[in-house]
């Protein structure tokens, strides 16, 4: 299990026609990722979804909350004590090409991880090699066509597996996968969006999936819950198929009206929900963060900041005080 509790993380750029300024790219996120589960993090570009990611995986501090792994918190710990621990949670970026090292074969690739771990555990050179053609046989791969390869010499499927294979040398308990199939051919995406689900079955490895894109992330984990982030805030989570079907906070509602298929699980009713306009960087931080874009707010909307919580007759957490379901209409995307 790894939880997070109000994590809060601010950037600060430095623009030269703006000066300096404060990114407020999380702020205090709570989140709880079960052992072998899945999560889903969907949100519009900038929402704080990879920041969250590199965060989970230590690839980034945070500000503020705790981050517990197992039953370990790591805020108390310095850096080098946090290390294994997130090692166990092993990232998987947009881009495998820029992933791996183009001057490495891919038996380079692997075999530097694993024999810092043959080492740590005392295990010979004929393991590595064992090892090496077993976490390829895993993702799906002919080690001994892959093996003395270079990255420019496998496609772009077979490159984001060789990195989800690297993932697994260090044996991890979750797989974070940020936008990890955008970058690759539309025909091989679905066989890695297989593979994550396969390697959530067989060796029990948690998946985290970070995407524009509510259909993959149902497709990842139709039994896990789904996080609607908005401007550094989780807005909506529950359950992947409640938060689809029924969704009650209007962001979740103007962003799965723009997505023209759910598989079935769009409901056309009679109140369309307004499309989403650009976002507005000069939007206020009080009150709701929606609230300059949205159709339905209140008197409360303007002056106070929804917290995420439940509310009766509403099985999902959402952050609006205004919580109602609204049916989804699917437009083409032309239309919007
Ligand atoms: N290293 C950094 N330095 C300064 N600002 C950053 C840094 N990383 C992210 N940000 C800012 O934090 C905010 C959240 O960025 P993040 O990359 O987490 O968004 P995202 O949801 O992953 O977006 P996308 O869908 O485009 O990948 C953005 O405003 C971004 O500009
Ligand atoms: S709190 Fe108000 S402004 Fe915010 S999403 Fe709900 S109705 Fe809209
Ligand atoms: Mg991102």
């Amino acid at each position: 299990m790894i939880t997070g509790t109000g994590v809060v993380k601010t950037f600060k750029q430095r623009g030269k026609v703006l000066g300096a300024r404060e990114v407020r790219a999380l702020r205090g996120v709570d989140f709880a990722i079960p052992k072998g589960g899945a999560a889903s993090f969907i949100g519009e570009s900038g929402c704080g979804k990879t920041t969250l990611g590199r965060i989970i995986a230590g690839l980034e501090s945070y500000d503020e909350g705790e981050i517990v792994i197992g039953d370990v918190p790591m805020t108390p710990l310095r850096p080098k004590q946090r290390q294994p621990h997130f090692r166990k949670i092993q990232m998987i970026h947009q881009d495998p090409y820029s992933a791996l090292n183009p001057t490495r074969t891919i038996h380079q690739t692997l075999y530097a991880p694993l024999s810092l771990r043959a080492k740590q555990t005392g295990r010979s050179a004929a393991w590595i090699e064992e090892r090496a053609a077993e976490v390829l046989s895993l993702v799906g791969l002919d080690p001994g066509t892959v093996l003395a390869r270079y990255p420019h010499q496998l496609s772009g499927g077979m490159r984001q597996r060789v990195v989800i294979a690297r993932a697994l040398t260090v044996d991890p308990e979750m797989l974070v996968a940020d936008e990890a199939v955008s970058m690759i051919d539309v025909s091989l995406r679905l066989g890695i969006l297989a593979l994550l689900k396969d390697l959530r079955e067989r060796l029990g490895v948690s998946v985290l999936f970070i995407t524009h894109d509510v259909a993959t992330a149902r497709y990842i984990g139709d039994d896990g819950e789904l996080y609607v982030i908005y401007r550094g805030q989780v807005v909506e989570r529950g359950p992947v198929d409640t938060v689809i079907a029924d969704p009650v906070h209007p962001y979740t509602q103007s962003l799965l009206s723009a997505i023209p298929v759910l598989h079935g699980l769009e409901r056309p009713g009679e109140e369309p929900v307004t499309p989403l306009s650009s976002l507005d960087e000069s939007q206020s931080d009080e009150g709701c963060l929606f609230a300059r874009r949205c159709p339905f707010q209140g008197e409360r909307c303007a002056g106070e900041r929804p917290l995420l919580r439940i509310t009766e007759g509403i099985p999902q957490e959402h952050a609006c005080f205004y919580p109602e379901r609204r049916s989804v209409i699917a437009r083409p995307m032309s239309e919007v």
